[in-house]
């Protein structure tokens, strides 16, 4: 007799602490967007954002500036061996405006082992814009392997983190506020463990 499949659910959810509350997220942004205005020489900068985990934080910053901004966006596809970046990057969907002589700030969620962005600021440098400068989200300084130059920072930390467009396997990028997962691996072995924070809109 063909017995199903025993699936095995885990008794307690992975634990997932708030990081990042949508107060903190909207008054960080509110700064980055005085500093990043501070920065900038007169013509537009291109606010370019890599898909998908950036979309709620360009849209946020975005509007949180005061002057004229263009945006687009570029999708790219990272190679990983054994679960582990190798830093092979290709560009599944290019940028549309011509960044030659102009000033490009590209936006990124996580900037975790390096190797994603490094691929991409090489990529974008031989098309010659006047400057380009690097605005992350979430910086994760501890799994670096390379350094690509980053001008502004969101947050620091070393968790996993999903919420506010950061993903776990696509879930969880509705959520409005960003939470770090204590236990990845439990996640990973279920991963709509942490489903009732979507509905339970409460963030502490
Ligand atoms: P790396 O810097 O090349 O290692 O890769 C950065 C990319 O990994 C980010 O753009 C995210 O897509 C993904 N990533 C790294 N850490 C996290 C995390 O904590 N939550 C969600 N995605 C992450």
């Amino acid at each position: 007799m063909n017995l199903p499949p025993v699936r095995i659910i885990p008794q307690t959810v992975p634990l997932a602490e708030t990081l990042f509350s949508q107060e903190q997220i909207r008054h960080r942004i509110g700064e980055l967007a005085i500093q990043i205005e501070e920065d900038l020489e007169g013509s537009p900068p291109i606010f370019l954002a890599v898909l998908k985990g950036s979309v709620m934080f360009l849209a946020d910053l975005v509007r949180a500036m005061k002057g004229q901004v263009d945006i687009d966006f570029l999708s790219i596809s990272s190679y990983a061996a054994a679960g582990e970046r190798t830093g092979v990057v290709r560009i599944v969907k290019d940028v549309e405006i011509l960044i030659e002589g102009r000033d490009v700030i590209v936006i990124e969620d996580i900037v975790d082992t390096g190797l994603t962005l490094a691929f991409l600021l090489r990529t974008l440098q031989t098309r010659n814009p006047k400057t380009l400068r690097v605005c992350t989200l979430i910086d994760k300084p501890v799994r670096r392997i390379v350094e690509p130059p980053i001008d502004y920072v969101g947050f620091v930390t070393d968790s996993y983190v999903v919420g506010y467009g950061l993903d776990f396997k696509g879930r969880y990028r509705n959520l409005p506020y960003m939470v770090g997962v204590d236990d990845v691996a439990a996640l990973a072995a279920d991963p709509d463990a942490l489903k009732p924070l979507l509905h339970g809109a409460d963030e502490d």
